[in-house]
């Protein structure tokens, strides 16, 4: 049999077993079709030939409704940071509940949690809240345009800013209706070439410093630096999308590398695990939202202020994440992604463990990766094998190839996940190796 045959084979068998061993999630995806698309109200979420059903979480380990418990190496795409009962956002969350939700006005949180933010992230001198990380970038865009009097955004094939700002494929049917211009991730000439000829138009250049849905993928230091110096150079406003990679470092990855946007925008984890957005910036740009100005532009949200998400947020970045903190787990993701590399690289497979930090991106070639036009290589039979043999052995994370740590995951389950890719990497290596 050659190995091309023997992957499908292999993997026909390993969804054959997920599928009979998982009986009461394929029944309640089944029946979630009735009253939900695909059974889905998150298309993230969804993978062939369907997906668990969680029924709750512990520490770090999350229970299926088929009765399967799982070490999450997941964290919620980066949002589960705390883990999944972390004592101190709970009491922060009931006190909060105790004092009464829906309170129709300013709470004292709101102030707390904004100064917080703003000392940390030397862009920030001034934040508002949102809802999500996509309504965070909408409005970061669209203060852009307003303060520049431009109408263009530039972005990066690859790129994800939210459900309405999706760039894995260039443009997006759902995306919202600004004019784009889409660069090359990492690709300095090409991309300077884009700035200098559109000068005119740009209002904003939106950037991860990692793209995370993209693949994890670092942007390198110098790609950062001309975007900062170039924007600077034509006034347009530079936004860091950091709802990912600030938890890379204390001060995210403009406190890294020393290179300050304009504007940054926030979510993920920063709401303690609850719905949370946040955009901030210089304070002549942040000031066109000042309603004591009678000119200012409205930003709205019935639950931009909620007491459940400030209260856990002020928790969460105030009391949680120290630096020390963030230094150990970023320090505990960059050795787990070198040493899943050596183990591959050992063994002449081709899977790759791209990143930074916290942030881990599997994918299925030997290639190096500098932007997501290098991952067409990648091949997915591999990462689905990856993902089911994981689950077998009790290892979750994203489908697609992605890991984020969070705080509760300790050295033993990291040395366990280890154990059981060489595990993986043994059983499979005679399928999945190259020659
Ligand atoms: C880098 C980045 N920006 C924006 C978003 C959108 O955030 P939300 O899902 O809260 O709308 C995401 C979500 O995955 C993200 O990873």
């Amino acid at each position: 049999m050659d190995n091309n045959h023997a992957l499908n084979t292999a993997l026909a068998s390993a969804r054959e077993d997920y599928i009979a061993s998982h009986p009461e999630s394929w029944r309640q995806f089944s029946a979630a079709q009735q009253h939900l698309p695909g059974g889905n109200t998150r298309t993230v979420l969804f993978y062939e030939p369907f997906p668990l059903r969680i029924t709750s979480g512990d520490g770090c380990k999350i229970r299926d409704v088929d009765g399967f418990e799982y070490v999450n190496f997941l964290g919620e795409y980066t949002a589960g940071l705390f883990g999944h009962n972390n004592q101190a956002i709970r009491d922060a969350v009931v006190q909060a509940l105790d004092n009464g939700i829906s309170l129709s006005g300013h709470c004292q949180d709101e102030a707390r949690l904004a100064q917080l933010i703003c000392n940390r992230f030397p862009s920030v001198d001034k934040v508002r809240f949102t809802n999500s990380g996509t309504e965070a970038n909408m409005l970061a865009i669209t203060a852009a345009r307003h303060y520049t009097s431009r109408q263009s955004v530039m972005v990066f094939r690859g790129a994800y800013h939210g459900g309405l700002l999706s760039f894995a494929h260039g443009t997006n049917p759902v995306n919202a209706p600004f004019e784009y211009l889409i660069g090359t991730y990492n690709d300095i000439e090409k991309t300077r070439q884009m700035i200098r000829s559109h000068t005119a138009d740009i209002a904003c250049i939106l950037v991860e410093p990692v793209q995370g849905a993209g693949g994890c993928i670092p942007a390198s230091e110098t790609f950062l630096q001309v975007l900062r110096d170039e924007a600077r150079e034509a006034r347009i406003v530079l936004i860091f999308d950091e709802i990912m990679t600030s938890r890379l470092a204390p001060a995210g990855m403009q406190g890294y590398y020393g290179i300050i946007p304009d504007m940054s925008t926030f979510g993920k984890y920063m709401g303690g695990g609850l719905s949370f957005g946040a955009f901030g910036g210089k304070s002549e740009i942040m000031d066109l939202f000042d309603p004591t100005h009678p000119e200012s532009m409205p930003h709205a949200g019935t639950f931009n202020n909620n007491v459940l998400t400030m209260a856990a947020g002020v928790t969460a970045l105030g009391s949680i994440l120290t630096k020390s903190r963030l230094k150990a787990l970023n320090s505990r993701g960059n050795e787990l992604r070198s040493t899943l590399n050596r183990v591959a690289a050992q063994q002449g497979i081709p899977i790759q463990f791209t990143g930074l930090g916290s942030m881990i991106g599997i994918h299925a070639t030997v290639n190096p990766i500098t932007s997501i036009d290098d991952l067409e290589q990648s091949d997915d039979r591999i990462v689905e094998l990856l993902f089911l043999d994981m689950l077998k052995s009790g290892f979750y994370f994203a489908r697609r190839g992605f890991i984020s740590l969070m705080l509760t995951i300790g050295d033993k389950e990291v040395t366990d996940l280890i154990n059981a890719f060489e595990h993986f990497v043994r059983d499979r290596k005679s399928i999945i190796s190259q020659d």
